[in-house]
């Protein structure tokens, strides 16, 4: 039986990957670290699949002495690492946490993990692996006519929230050449499903677009992004944890590029559709356009070359078939929306992001 850390299991893609690996791989333990900031809910792991084979630790991966004791405790040898600050607009409006986290807690658990796993190696030789799970956009932006990014595309990133993680890349990278810590690398595009934090494009156009509130369209809305179902996701993750050369990097993507606007339309059509009885349809009276982000990244695409041709993967479920899922499930979990939309923090969020830009 292999045991797994999983930093940031009670986020959105961290608590989904949890749930995929515990269906689809009988022989593991996870153990999940994660901060529960206001991004992390253990309402994400409630109805796990076997869940004996789950342990929670509520904690900072910044904080060393901690991850030391549990990779030591657990005998882990495997970490897959998703602990983040992950909203770019936060990153806009405070990077010190990004730093912190993302390079400062990277560099921690890349500490521990050579201390234990290189040092004091007490596993006896067992196979052992730091999966570090990145994004497209330490990549920058493309033109309309530039190629799609790929493994060998040049770093460019150009937010705060890109810079920390291209910086923790580069660390983890560093630490495959310098000490030979076996590591591995996704660089993925925009997830939805389930459990996404409302702040996101997706699900805060779902529950506004419900409420009949304004959908807040950035710019003119012609912005593109390479959209993948968060399940392919974890499946690209556990193909590479199977089959993936250490130090390797893998680009992972949906192959699937509307603007936003066409995203948001749809959203409000499949909501039409799913309620027609609301006094908000048509949705699509509430689209709003809005103030653009800064250093707005017009266009992502990925190349998926490498992961189909070494791994066998690639992308399973299309756009309009995991959009119709995923608003039915923001439908279908009112209890879930009703916790997050509690905290006073997701309130104090949408009114710093939002109140300037109408
Ligand atoms: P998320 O914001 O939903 O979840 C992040 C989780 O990390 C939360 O549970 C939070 O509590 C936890 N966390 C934050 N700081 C921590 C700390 N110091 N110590 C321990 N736990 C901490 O993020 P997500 O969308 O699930 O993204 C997960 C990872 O995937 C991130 O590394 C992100 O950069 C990467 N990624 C995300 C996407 C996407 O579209 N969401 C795409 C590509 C890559
Ligand atoms: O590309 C991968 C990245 O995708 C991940 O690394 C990030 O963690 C993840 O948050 C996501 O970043 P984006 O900035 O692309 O996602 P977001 O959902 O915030 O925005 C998607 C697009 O929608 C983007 O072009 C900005 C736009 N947008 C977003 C919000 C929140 C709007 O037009 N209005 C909005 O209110």
């Amino acid at each position: 039986m292999r045991t797994l850390l999983v930093t940031g299991g009670a986020g959105f893609i961290g608590s989904n990957f949890i749930r995929y690996m515990l269906k689809h791989e009988p022989d593991i333990r996870i153990v999940n670290l994660d901060k529960l900031t206001y991004a992390g809910s253990l309402e994400n792991l409630k109805d796990l699949p076997d869940p004996e084979r789950h342990t929670f630790v509520q904690g900072d991966i910044c904080d060393g002495d901690l991850v030391a004791r549990l990779l030591h405790e657990h005998r882990v040898d495997t970490i897959v690492h998703f602990a983040a600050e992950s909203h770019v607009d936060r990153s806009i409006l405070g990077p010190g946490a990004f730093v912190q986290t993302n390079i400062v807690g990277t560099f921690t658990l890349l500490e521990a993990a050579r201390a234990f796993w290189l040092n004091e190696n007490p596993l006896d030789g067992a196979p052992v692996r730091f999966h570090h799970v990145s994004t497209d956009e330490v990549f920058g932006t493309l033109g309309p006519e530039d190629p799609p990014f790929d493994e060998n595309t040049p770093y460019a990133p150009r937010s705060p929230y890109a810079a920390s993680k291209a910086s923790s890349d580069h660390l983890v990278r560093a630490y495959f050449h310098t000490y030979g810590l076996p590591v591995t690398i996704t660089n993925c595009s925009n997830n939805y499903g389930p459990y996404q934090f409302p702040e996101k494009l997706i699900p805060l156009m779902i529950l506004n677009a419900q409420e009949g509130k304004p959908l807040p369209v950035y710019g003119d809305g012609m912005q593109i992004r390479d959209w993948l179902y968060v399940d392919d996701h974890s499946e690209a993750i556990r193909r590479v944890l199977h089959g993936g050369r250490p130090g390797e990097t893998y680009t992972v993507g949906g192959d699937n590029q509307p603007p936003n606007i066409q995203i948001v339309r749809t959203i409000c059509h499949i909501l039409d559709e799913l309620q027609p009885a609301s006094p908000h349809t048509p949705h699509e009276k509430l689209i709003t356009h809005v103030a653009d982000r800064p250093g707005h990244d017009r266009r992502y695409d990925i190349d998926i070359a490498k992961i189909r041709s070494e791994l066998g993967w690639e992308p399973s479920e299309k756009l309009e078939t995991g959009l119709l899922k995923t608003v039915r499930w923001y439908l279908d979990n009112p209890e879930w929306v009703a916790a997050i939309r509690k905290q006073q923090e997701y309130q104090r969020w949408i009114d710093a992001n939002y109140a300037k830009r109408r």
